[in-house]
């Protein structure tokens, strides 16, 4: 007899990363990961080379300073922090605590695409509601819960779709909930979100006890390859996190970067007003190219390939890739029609929309 993995595991679908290679180009454009085109913060840089010199020593597991740090930033109780290697791990974390066999996680059909498989390796079911045109829609999820529900799970802002749910509707969709039920945001966007109707949930956080909120230095921070993650929650659940973790969550390095790079408030008003400008600029340069974008709070856009614009997603990509950009195109049937552009820097945003134009002029 082989050995064999739990059966529930072999329906996974493996999530693609972006690909960040292309034959004949040493230096690809890279737009498929949502990076941060600028990268990290000097003085993290500086922060991190210096704590180099520790590595042979295993991480303090103090987190406190960090903790504290971001606290003093966003007003937050530091005792309400856990951390981790990215906010992947959190919310893997985070599932496998509180789903298990015979309940359910619900979320929304064209969500963050690690959702299901979370739910399938805590060995609990996950349930898509149905979207409108890749926006959330609070009743459709709502409409998904029931007596086996023990996790809503959304991410706020969306990825792939740049979309958001407003602080109100956020609200409303926590007033639908069973005190049973947990709702987990992931705010991996939430530093891109600027409108203002938008809120941040770390603040329901203090208000609700069945709320926790996942946040990254992968991408404002620009610190993706560091992983570091953290979560902001009930003092008790957090506490089990910690104990139920990784004995060294946070790695010298991240750790020292993590703290230079909240302080460097001057870094992370640079990156925003980028991100801000080229958002804006893709999404006008393309919709007047007649592709159809949807709205970004995010770093990313996601863009539509209506037939009307006489190029399919797939040869555009192929057409980007053969001048040595990389979009992000997604094996998934509502994605078949889309492709996602994350902003690069200025240089490769001028270049993007340069060979866009042209293509889709030709058509
Ligand atoms: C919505 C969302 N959540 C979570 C993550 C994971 O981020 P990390 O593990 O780097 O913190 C990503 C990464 O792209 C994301 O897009």
């Amino acid at each position: 007899m082989p050995i064999l993995p739990k059966p529930v595991l072999q329906s996974i679908d493996y999530y693609m990363v972006g690909i960040s290679k292309l034959k004949g180009f040493e230096k690809p454009i890279k737009l498929s990961s949502n990076e941060s085109a600028l990268g990290m913060s000097p003085r993290a840089l500086e922060a991190s080379l210096q704590s180099l010199q520790q590595s042979h020593l295993y991480p303090e597991v103090d987190t406190e300073r960090l903790a504290s740090v971001i606290g003093e930033r966003y007003q937050l109780d530091p005792a309400r922090m856990a951390f981790g290697p990215g906010s992947d791990e959190l919310l893997q974390r985070l599932v496998n605590t509180f789903a298990g066999p015979g309940e359910a996680l619900v979320h929304s059909k064209n969500a963050y695409m690690q959702f299901p498989i979370y739910a399938k390796l805590a060995g609990a079911t996950p349930i898509a509601a149905d979207d409108v045109d890749m926006h959330y829609n609070v009743d459709l999820i709502v409409s998904k819960i029931n007596e086996l529900t023990r996790v809503v799970l959304l991410a706020n802002p969306d990825n792939p779709s740049g979309t958001y749910l407003s602080g109100a509707e956020v609200r409303r969709l926590h007033r639908a909930l069973p005190d049973n039920v947990l709702l987990i945001i992931d705010a991996a966007y939430e530093e891109y979100a600027l409108v203002s109707d938008y809120e941040s949930a770390t603040q329901l956080v203090h208000e609700f006890e069945n709320v926790i909120v996942t946040r990254t230095f992968s991408k404002v921070h620009g610190m993706a390859g560091l992983r570091l993650g953290w979560c902001y929650g009930p003092k008790w659940v957090v506490e089990l996190l910690t104990k139920i973790g990784p004995s060294f969550p946070v790695n010298t390095v991240a750790n020292a970067a993590g703290i230079a790079s909240i302080e460097d408030t001057e870094h992370t008003k640079m990156v925003l007003d980028h991100n801000q400008r080229w958002i804006a600029t893709v999404t006008r340069e393309f919709s007047n190219l007649g592709l159809k974008t949807y709205p970004s709070q995010t770093n990313f856009v996601l863009v539509g390939f209506p037939p009307e614009c006489g190029r399919s997603a797939e040869e555009t990509n192929l057409h980007m890739n053969s001048n040595g950009i990389i979009p992000r195109q997604f094996a998934l049937r509502d994605f078949s029609d889309k492709l996602r552009f994350t902003v690069g820097t200025d240089d490769e945003m001028t270049t993007t929309i340069e060979v866009m134009t042209q293509f889709l002029r030709a058509a």
